[in-house]
């Protein structure tokens, strides 16, 4: 075997280079610097198309909530936006992202956790819909509540790719228990919220496409017992996000066209057994719509071999956290040498003081020197969003490509960022 990566789409190899939309990424990483997150926003509108006709085509009243917090630079919520993309947001900065970025407040679904009553109130005052994590979360605003109101169900079961990753169940700090959700909706009632929604969230990064239907088939078994016991009815079912895209060289890409057959096929068949009208179908992807649309940039500074080998770079736990918070795996290449063959067993390694601070482990890879530019695939959601400032690194630049013309679209952050809201004396 040569080891050799097969290089993802939207990303090329070109003479042993890694192009994209025509662009060569070895020089966009010398003209911008290293480490910098480079996204094709045509594969961002490609992973957009798919989705949505998949389930538009099966179900009409369909929106997509992007989940922002997968990437929140407007520059890449507005791409979105030009689509037509609601936003799915966790807080009121996310919210006030979203709505700067071209996303109406008509389109956002707002899911807090554990917000103080203020920022709830404000979110609210703003027309979006709050989806309420818990009672307490509704009650602490019940004077000044959005016209539409839904709770998070929790359905009991979950799946994800890590631990870290899975959003209800037993153990989950997220949503309400199935046999306490019937009092929330009563509560909102009898605080005159006349219009409803119900969302669930289970997970992050699911392949199994029998997974979506029969969760929701779940969550219409729930929406049955409500509507029964607080005489209500659903304007909207958002199945929250959690499509999974593979990372792993053997991991198969999700069949949207099968997963929204069987959500919208479930849906219809249940809605009209029991004689009641179809609500909106809302879903809340942030992984499926950009994961595969960037690649990370470093460059290598050290190689260091003294039995094991490890590559040092620019690239660590502060720049990309999900292989040390989950031990999740991204593809890695050396953007300058695809097509020398793999000689060498290495971590890839970064700059910070943790020994957790690793991006890759025991990868075949071709023999590197300073100065190589590393490559790591999928590192559009989560990644520059989770990036932070440890070890008194500032944040990564990031660049976004559209028909073959590179932009800046947030530059690196320098020693004035990082001081930036000391106060001096
Ligand atoms: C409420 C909610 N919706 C949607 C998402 C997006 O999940 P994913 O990126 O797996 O699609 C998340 C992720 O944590 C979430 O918490």
């Amino acid at each position: 075997m040569s080891g050799r990566l097969h290089i993802p789409p939207p990303f090329q190899e070109r003479e042993g280079r890694l192009y994209l939309d025509g662009l060569d990424l070895v020089e966009i990483a010398s003209r911008y610097g290293t480490p910098v997150y480079v996204t094709s926003s045509g594969r961002i509108r490609e992973n957009y198309r798919r989705i949505y006709s998949a389930f538009k085509e099966r179900y009409d009243n369909f929106s997509v909530k992007y989940a922002v917090k997968a990437n929140s630079n407007p520059h890449i919520i507005s791409v979105l936006a030009e689509e037509g993309a609601g936003a799915d947001v966790s807080n009121l900065n996310e919210l006030l992202i979203a709505e700067k970025s071209g996303i109406p407040a008509k389109q956002i679904l707002m899911s807090p956790n554990n917000l103080s009553r203020e920022e709830l109130a404000k979110a609210s005052s703003r027309g979006v819909a709050i989806n309420f994590d818990d009672i307490g979360q509704m009650e602490i605003i019940s004077d000044s509540l959005p016209s539409l109101v839904s709770f998070r169900v929790n359905p009991g079961i979950g799946r994800g790719e890590f631990p870290g990753t899975v959003t209800a169940g037993p153990d989950a700090k997220f949503g309400i228990p199935e046999d306490h959700v019937i009092e929330a909706y009563r509560k909102a009632k009898d605080h005159g919220v006349r219009r409803f929604g119900i969302q669930m969230m289970t997970g992050s990064n699911v392949l199994d496409s029998g997974y979506f239907g029969a969760i929701t088939s779940k969550l219409f078994d729930i929406t049955r017992r409500i509507s029964d016991h607080a005489g209500i009815d659903f304007e909207f079912v958002d199945i929250g996000g959690g499509f999974g895209v593979p990372y792993r060289p053997d991991e198969k890409a999700l069949p949207i066209d099968v997963v929204a057959g069987e959500v919208s096929r479930g849906l219809k068949d249940k809605f009209a057994s029991v004689g009641k009208p179809l609500p909106a179908l809302f879903v809340e992807p942030g992984r499926y719509l950009v994961a595969d649309s960037t690649v990370l940039l470093g460059r290598i500074t050290n190689v260091k071999s003294y039995g094991k080998t490890f590559i040092g770079t620019d690239v660590g736990m502060n720049t990309l956290l999900r292989p040390a918070l989950y031990g999740a795996y991204h593809p890695v290449s050396i953007a300058n040498k695809l097509d020398h063959e793999a000689k060498i067993t290495a971590d890839v390694v970064g700059q910070i003081c943790e020994n957790t601070d690793r991006i890759a482990l025991d990868r075949r890879l071709p023999d590197v020197e300073e100065g190589d530019i590393l490559a790591v695939f999928n590192a559009g959601a989560y990644g520059f969003s989770m990036s932070n400032q440890f070890n008194g690194h500032g944040k990564p630049a990031e660049v976004l490509v559209s028909d073959g013309k590179d932009k800046l679209i947030r530059r690196r952050e320098n020693i004035d960022d990082l001081l930036q809201t000391v106060v001096h004396d």
